[in-house]
């Protein structure tokens, strides 16, 4: 009989859903508005999938209608801690609710990581200006602000001084009252609705790292963690905000290096209680050795094209291989043998406004090494440009691949300078 899935939360990742469907299996979908596809999923049980008491209510009602679920599964950050709710009830596998906040609680991750000897940037929380200060004259400067539980680097900025630091810290406390960014009559929903844990809401105060960027992601579960593949981020930030550019694998770090990166993030997934499930893991590669940035305990890329871009590189569906861990079934995943360069990029609006379409659309598409474009906004939306509390500005994304990491970096260079945004005035 086939296996059912309890998959919670839809994406606009078409991709995402129709895994399941590779793996025979049926799917129960817990979303509040299913995806126009019916033909991704058997049953839809309508509850907002990033609130815990909702998700349940639907999920045992199924179950006393006579509903069965073999497995629990989500590719979304804002549902991880409903996922490993839904797990602790009904007993499937999965990472716990413990091991879900340390990941996504990032005063937790910085507690943990440091009580296990993991390296990762002097982590305090602050509520008040006082603390913040306090903090500041501990740690010195320079520091990173951010909130202590968010996504898409919203609020995470660098600070030199006071100045910086007390601007920071008041803008990161208004993140949470907002619902929307607006500005001149045009509104965008607050990413903070979507990525903030409950309940943890203060500003997170770390010791800048210095280095080279990276992101391995993994699966893991029965003891194995088994890294995909590790992105380089091979562009620098535009300090002292930290929006996310392009991203290129296989990484071009020596063998010891990229060994390095893998035993470091592994350590931190233990060290955190993840046991089964996937992992998006950041860090920075400083004169010292790999410092962890953030554990994300999922997949990397619920909407951008991490997965496929480690696909296009590795042959390796993350997500297919994600849900047979949480099937219970063995991490064993075979790469090819020599990765292909592969890689991508976000595009940015760049200004606030209304949405009349795009151009440069087929221009892109024409390029030698693009491979797929996936739309992240359509005619009508409203960009408000207002870095860092609201950090979501990209319209497209872009996936390239080719023979040499520079062919791919062209490929997305190019793509990014032919796409480009119409605004209706
Ligand atoms: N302590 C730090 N030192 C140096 N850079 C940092 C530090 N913390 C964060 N950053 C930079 O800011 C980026 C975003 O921070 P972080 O990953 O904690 O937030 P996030 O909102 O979860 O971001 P995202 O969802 O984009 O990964 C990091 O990828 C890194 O480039
Ligand atoms: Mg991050």
């Amino acid at each position: 009989m086939a296996r059912t899935l309890l998959l919670i939360a839809s994406s606009s990742n078409l991709d995402l859903l129709r895994t399941p469907r590779e793996l025979s299996l049926k799917v129960v979908l817990v979303a509040a508005a299913p995806p126009a596809d019916e033909s991704l999923y058997d049953v839809h049980l309508a509850a907002n999938e990033f609130n815990e008491g909702a998700v349940l209510s639907a999920v045992h009602a199924y179950l006393r209608g006579g509903g069965q679920v073999d497995a629990v599964a989500t590719f979304h950050e804002g549902a991880l801690h409903v996922a490993a709710r839904i797990g602790a009830e009904l007993g499937l596998p999965g990472n716990s609710q413990e091991a879900v906040r340390a990941m996504r609680d990032k005063f937790v991750t910085g507690q943990q990581l440091e009580a296990a000897g993991v390296p990762t940037p002097a982590t305090r929380i602050a509520t008040t200006y006082a603390q913040a200060m306090a903090t500041a004259e501990e740690l010195g400067f320079p520091l990173v602000l951010k909130p202590q539980a968010s996504g898409a680097s919203q609020g995470v900025t660098k600070v030199s001084d006071e100045v910086e630091l007390k601007a920071a810290f008041e803008n990161i406390v208004g993140i949470y009252d907002l619902n929307s960014f607006d500005e001149d009559g045009y509104s965008v929903p607050n990413v903070a609705r979507v990525y903030a844990y409950p309940e943890a809401q203060g500003v997170l105060i770390q010791e800048y790292v210095q280095g080279q960027e990276f992101a391995v992601d993994f699966v893991y579960g029965g003891g194995e963690y088994r890294p995909l593949a590790i992105h380089d981020k091979p562009y620098p930030f535009a300090e002292p905000y930290f929006i996310e550019g392009a991203y290129a694998t296989p990484s071009l770090l020596p063998e010891d290096q990229q060994s390095a990166l893998i035993r470091t993030s592994v350590d931190a997934l233990k060290a955190l209680g993840a046991t089964v499930g996937g992992a998006h893991v950041e860090l920075r590669l400083t004169a010292s050795g790999p410092k962890i940035i953030e554990v994300n305990g999922r997949l990397g890329g619920t909407n951008a094209f991490v997965q496929e871009s480690i696909r296009e590189s590795t042959g390796v569906w993350g997500p297919r291989e994600y849900l047979r861990a949480v099937l219970g079934e063995p991490v064993d995943f075979t790469a090819k043998p020599h990765p292909t360069p592969a890689g991508f990029t976000p595009v940015l609006a760049d200004r606030t406004g209304e949405l009349a379409g795009f151009e440069g659309i087929a221009d892109a598409e024409a390029l030698p090494g693009v491979v797929a474009l996936r739309w992240m906004a359509q005619p009508g939306d409203h960009v408000v440009i207002k870095y860092p509390e609201n950090p979501v500005s990209c319209f497209v994304l872009v996936l390239a691949r080719g023979e040499q990491r520079d062919d791919v970096l062209s490929a997305l260079q190019d793509a990014e300078k032919a796409l480009k945004p119409i605004y209706t005035n």
